[in-house]
């Protein structure tokens, strides 16, 4: 019987997380370097199993599923039933090296590899925008009431404008490149209950986190503007201003911060946490590779236990 393989990119937010939960825009763009690849097989069982050998979970019917997988399982069944094929047995391998549970997207790219790993084994076709739509099944599961932009950025492979609700809108950068350094505390901090503290923080005082997401979607126009310019240093400002906010809102950590410091003492143009918050990764703008370089050694000497990096160009 046929093989299907999927594959999708991780995501950094330059700007705009949690504002984008209440409707201001964010910018993102893909990871390249950090992968999720799904594969599937055929079967005349009926039987769905999923087995993601990176964090040694599987999940097989009959026995209790693993909350990871559990998602993911009824993704698969929703496809297949999407196609006419419910009694289509599906093997599925989950491979990924997005880390989990740091802000870059791992589950919304593991649901759109796999949604794409079954459409390949099956030999059918979907738009994006319905990639995106089964994708996003399986991101409400995982974060509850997720803005989408892990998925558009992820399904669409490209920098994107978001406001939730609306179609993403591709951001073509000018002349220069915008060179990130992404770098990872270590610290799994679920996005979920990052955002349900955001909205409780809210519920206390409207008025203050409402001024803070007000400016902080504000900055993401300014951003997109920037890009299409092709200006990193003035990118560079908005995104350390983006930071100072985030930890306003609540959602920095000791550890960010310490990030952050060190790659702006190491000559970065800007830098700020990236995603929910608490723990997860934070990202440095840098003007060169030899920036890169340099910036990338002070994140590592700071503690940072793993590093990518990003770039966005025209
Ligand atoms: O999945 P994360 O950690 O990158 O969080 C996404 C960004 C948030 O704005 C905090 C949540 C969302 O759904 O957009």
């Amino acid at each position: 019987m046929s093989k299907g393989v999927g594959e999708a990119p991780g995501k950094i937010l330059l700007i705009g997380e949690h504002s984008v939960v209440y409707g201001h825009p964010a910018i993102a763009m893909p990871v390249e370097g950090a992968r999720a690849r799904v594969e599937v097989d055929l079967a005349r069982d009926g039987r769905i199993e999923i087995e993601a050998p990176d964090i040694a979970q599987r999940a097989v019917e009959g026995q209790p599923t693993p909350a990871r997988l559990a998602p993911l399982q009824r993704l698969a069944g929703s496809v297949r039933e999407l196609f006419g094929e419910p009694g289509v047995g599906l093997r599925v391998c989950v491979r990924s090296s997005i880390p989990v549970g740091r802000g870059m997207g791992s589950g919304a790219a593991v649901a759109v590899a796999l949604v794409r790993a079954i459409c390949a084994a099956l030999d059918r076709k979907l738009a994006d925008d319905q990639v995106e739509e089964l994708a996003m099944e399986a991101e409400r599961e995982f974060h509850g009431t997720p803005s989408g932009v892990d998925v558009a950025v992820t399904a669409r492979r490209q920098a994107v404008y978001f406001v939730r609700g609306r179609t993403p809108q591709p951001i073509a950068a000018g002349e220069s490149v915008f060179r990130f350094v992404i770098a990872d505390t270590g610290i799994e901090a679920p996005t979920m209950a990052v955002v349900e503290e955001v909205r409780l923080a809210r519920e206390r005082d409207q008025a203050r986190l409402d001024a803070l997401f007000w400016e902080l979607g504000l900055m993401a126009s300014v951003a997109r503007e920037i890009i299409r310019c092709g200006a990193p240093a003035e990118m560079g400002v908005c995104m350390s201003h983006a930071h100072a906010i985030l930890k306003e809102v609540g959602v920095s950590s000791p550890e960010l911060d310490a990030l952050v410091h060190a790659a702006l003492s190491a000559g970065a143009l800007g830098a700020k946490l990236s995603g929910a918050g608490r723990g997860g990764v934070m990202i440095a703008l840098v003007e060169d590779t030899a920036a890169e370089a340099r910036v990338a050694a002070a994140l590592r000497d700071a503690g940072a236990v793993g590093l990518f990096s990003a770039a966005l160009s025209r």
